[in-house]
């Protein structure tokens, strides 16, 4: 039999089989069996990793040629399911609630019809499933490994809840932002908390800086621009009469173009640094740059536009998103296209409550087949 064959409702069963036992990110070892199970039955070969999580593969063509690479990421979050969906999560405090279930099955999907066309082929189609996206590194660690050796042009898609099935949102240039990661201590003086002169109070210092730093976008940034930070984590103090020593802050900042990103990474260390100066507390600030932000490249974007509208599929141009998102890592080697694909989900990403249209699924198969086909012709005639 044919693994294309009933094809829509045995991408639903490998889904469905993902979305109940999701992994976090380096820890996805059943994922990774089952893809390869999944591959190795349509006669799919692997190619050689040293990582421990993540399945590459190549699909080679009748004649060699270009060679595009395909990619889904395959991990969950750490979330407690509450979508109420009969096939829910198994494993407690664990979910795929970002539909990384949704892209491997849809990758699987195409997997087998580009091996059924393998006789059509002039080239080679890369699979690349993905470890490690949403915790970071992954894309970093696909990289290392070498899988993008040799690709010439990359595809890949992100389900998207609040656009409905059938939609695709294409656009050339940015798309989603550079992600940064702060941890702030701020380091004062322990007192009686009825005798603060006697001590430097790091929490009225923690108060003034974080306030401050809500000034670096509505006051240095334009207004044309795009540019985010949020303080999300704010500890100190164990109880109501003693001024602590210290307090920690951790938080995010998102950005799109490169000159703002290292424009309010500036802006940040002197707030932050003059501020704690200012109420005499020492302040250490260990800052953790995450992927660039993701643009896709023109020429590719055009092509796949055209892919998606012959499917029959409805293009639109997505507002960009300030999440983030290690594709553009790919990007930066490569030229290629990162696609919005519509599920009409009840909750956006990362929510309890996340869910998916399966009938998205099948179209995300056959998108990311044609499309990897047509690119494979357009590189094919430029060689
Ligand atoms: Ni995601």
């Amino acid at each position: 039999m044919s693994h294309t064959e009933n094809l829509e409702s045995r991408l639903i069963s490998i889904r469905r089989y993902l979305h109940q036992y999701p992994e976090l990110s380096r820890e996805e070892f059943e994922t990774t069996k089952a893809i390869k199970l999944w591959l190795e039955e349509a006669g799919i070969e692997l190619r050689e990793s040293k990582l421990s999580t993540g399945v590459f593969a190549d699909i080679n063509g009748r004649k060699p040629g270009p060679v595009i690479a395909i990619r889904a990421d395959i991990d969950a979050l750490p979330i407690e399911e509450q979508s109420g969906v009969s096939f829910s999560s198994k494993i407690k405090g664990k979910m795929h609630a970002c539909g990384h279930d949704f892209h491997t099955a849809a990758l699987v999907g195409a997997a087998y019809l580009l091996s059924d066309a393998r006789e059509e082929l002039t080239g080679t189609i890369r699979l690349l499933f993905q470890p490690a996206e949403e915790l970071g590194g992954g894309a970093e660690l696909v990289l290392g490994d070498g899988q993008l050796e040799g690709v010439q042009a990359i595809i890949g898609l992100h389900n998207k809840p609040d656009l409905p099935v059938g939609t695709i949102g294409l656009k050339e240039g940015p798309l989603m932002a550079a992600v940064d990661r702060f941890y702030v201590k701020i380091r004062g003086k322990g007192s009686h908390a009825a005798l603060p002169h006697s001590g430097n109070d790091p929490i009225t210092a923690t108060a003034h800086i974080i306030t401050s730093l809500q000034t670096i976008v509505s006051r240095s940034i334009s207004s044309l621009e795009s540019a985010v930070v949020s303080v999300t984590r704010i500890s100190g103090g164990e109880t109501w009469n003693v001024i602590p020593e210290d307090v920690i802050v951790e938080g995010t900042i998102r950005t799109i173009d490169k000159a703002i990103r290292s424009e309010v990474k500036e802006k940040f260390y002197s707030i932050v640094t003059h501020t704690a100066t200012a109420f005499s507390q020492d302040v250490t600030i260990e800052w953790y740059p995450g992927p660039p932000a993701l643009s896709n490249h023109k020429r590719i974007t055009d092509l796949v536009e055209k892919t998606a509208k012959n499917l029959g599929l409805n293009v639109i141009v997505p507002e960009p998103s300030m999440a983030g998102e290690d594709f553009s890592l790919y990007l930066d080697q490569v030229p290629g296209t990162f696609a919005f694909f519509g599920t009409s989900g009840n909750e956006d990403w990362h929510h309890p409550a996340f869910t998916i249209d399966e009938s998205a699924l099948i179209k995300a198969a056959y998108f990311l087949t044609q499309s990897a086909r047509d690119l494979l012709d357009l590189l094919h005639f430029d060689n």
